[in-house]
């Protein structure tokens, strides 16, 4: 019997992370879901059904088959799929979140093979479905994933990126489950369109604005950089700036949430990888140019939040410069490349280009001369002097400059700042 709450279908498949998914029904529980637990039998081998049964409180089912399968207990439904569970299953849930998918999941679902519980329950259901890969870096970079993932990418199946690290197999690299508070936020966030206060996340206070949840960038991918980049002085030193990349942070999540696929391009920040971002860490001017150059193609709105440094040391020190070496050292810095004008200049037609400009004085005249200067489409325009917003602050405040005018934007948290200029950059989609 239903006791009113929202009935969310965890799957776990066969692989070492399949033990993250207990706290992960765990955080679901304790969110106010009613998760029911469906495992593979490759699952089995690494945890038993009994740990999820006693967290989620049902039966997990194991089988399409025997005597596991078909018990549907419920007593207020009488229709024929009541008797068969996987239909049952797909028709009662709220979402599907399946984590760990393995590569073998993932192909069975962008091929639509359905020998087993859910694999077939996976093409029963419409009920939203996420996917939170893990597996071996090879198998997650094989071409054969790859489509498999953009396969369910396209067909509307929401994908939380793996992290990157040291994999359970030894190799470092893109692999490792999303972690399980990131994984329930998504849940929590696909199922109500709001921010999962109190997992996560970045988008710090807010429940969104209403225009935030609806899925108006669907099929855009959205490159932003976020984060102030550095530039080495030897190997222990550099030259860095005060950006906290929450901006850049927050509209990438908020782009994620309402619908694009997302490529963050980040400089150093100490802040947790926004859940189904794909996350492209870098550390000097020279990394985040290249990384946004070799994606931006991709990009169909480029959105660069980041503080690139303007100048770099023309020669680093190959090793510590020690105090007793001089009483003064005097650092020769040269120009960095402009990567907001290269940016322009390679965009494939059609695609929007935000600028950022962080000023100390005369804010609006300086956006504007940005505007005129680099040839985007819009300049998002703050004061940094202004204590309390901008660098290294929670909120922000200033103005969306266009050729058309200006937008001001009051003072906002960054999450909803966000959103403001996602919305103004609806607009300039048209
Ligand atoms: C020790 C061990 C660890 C494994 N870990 C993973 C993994 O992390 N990701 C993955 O995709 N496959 C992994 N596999 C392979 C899957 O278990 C195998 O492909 C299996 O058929 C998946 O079944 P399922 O998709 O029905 O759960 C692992 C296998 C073994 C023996």
């Amino acid at each position: 019997m239903s006791d009113g709450r929202v009935k969310v279908t965890v799957g776990v498949c066969g692989g070492i992370a399949a033990y993250k998914s207990v706290e992960l029904v765990r955080l679901l529980q304790d969110a106010g879901y009613d998760p029911h637990v469906v495992m593979t039998k490759a699952a089995e081998e690494f945890v038993r059904p009994l740990t999820f049964a006693a967290i989620s409180g049902h039966k997990v089912i194991t089988s399409l088959w025997g005597e596991e399968a078909g018990a549907v207990s419920d007593d207020d439904e009488s229709s024929i799929e009541h008797g068969i569970e996987h239909i049952w299953e797909a028709q009662t849930t709220k979402l599907l979140i399946v984590a760990p998918a393995t590569a073998d999941m993932l192909a069975k679902f962008a091929h639509g093979l359905a020998d087993d519980f859910l694999s077939t329950m996976f093409l029963a259901t419409t009920a939203p479905v996420i996917v939170a890969p893990a597996m071996n870096v090879n198998m997650w970079e094989h071409p054969a994933t790859r489509a498999n993932v953009e396969t369910l990418r396209g067909r509307g199946v929401k994908v939380i990126e793996p992290g990157s690290g040291y994999l359970a197999c030894g190799m470092v690299g893109g692999g490792r489950l999303a972690e399980p508070p990131a994984i329930a936020a998504v849940v929590a966030e696909t199922l109500t369109g709001v921010v999962a206060k109190g997992y996560v996340s970045l988008a710090e206070n807010n429940a969104v604005p209403s225009a935030a949840m609806e899925p108006d960038f669907a099929g855009e991918t959205v490159l932003v950089t976020a984060g102030g980049t550095r530039e080495a002085i030897d190997p222990v030193r550099f030259i860095g700036n005060r950006s906290s990349g929450r901006m850049g942070y927050a509209v990438a999540e908020a782009a994620q949430r309402r619908g694009a696929r997302v490529i963050l391009v980040s400089a150093p920040t100490g802040l947790q990888e926004p859940p189904g971002v794909e996350v492209v860490q870098v550390v000097s001017a020279d990394e985040m140019r290249s990384a946004v150059m070799k994606r931006l193609r991709e990009a169909t709105i480029v959105v660069m939040a980041a503080a690139v440094s303007d100048y770099r040391v023309r020669s680093v020190a190959a090793q510590k410069i020690k105090r007793e070496a001089a009483r003064a050292v005097i650092l020769e810095l040269e120009a960095t490349e402009d990567i907001l004008r290269e940016v322009v200049a390679q965009r494939v037609v059609g695609t929007i280009v935000i600028g950022f400009a962080a000023e100390t004085e005369d804010a609006l005249a300086n956006g504007r001369a940005k505007l005129a200067g680099k040839g985007v489409d819009a300049v998002v325009v703050n004061d940094v002097s202004v204590e309390g917003i901008g660098f290294d602050a929670e909120q922000n405040a200033g103005s969306f400059l266009t050729r058309g005018g200006a937008v001001e934007l009051p003072v906002l948290s960054k999450a909803k700042m966000a959103d403001r200029i996602l919305d103004e950059v609806a607009k300039l989609r048209g």
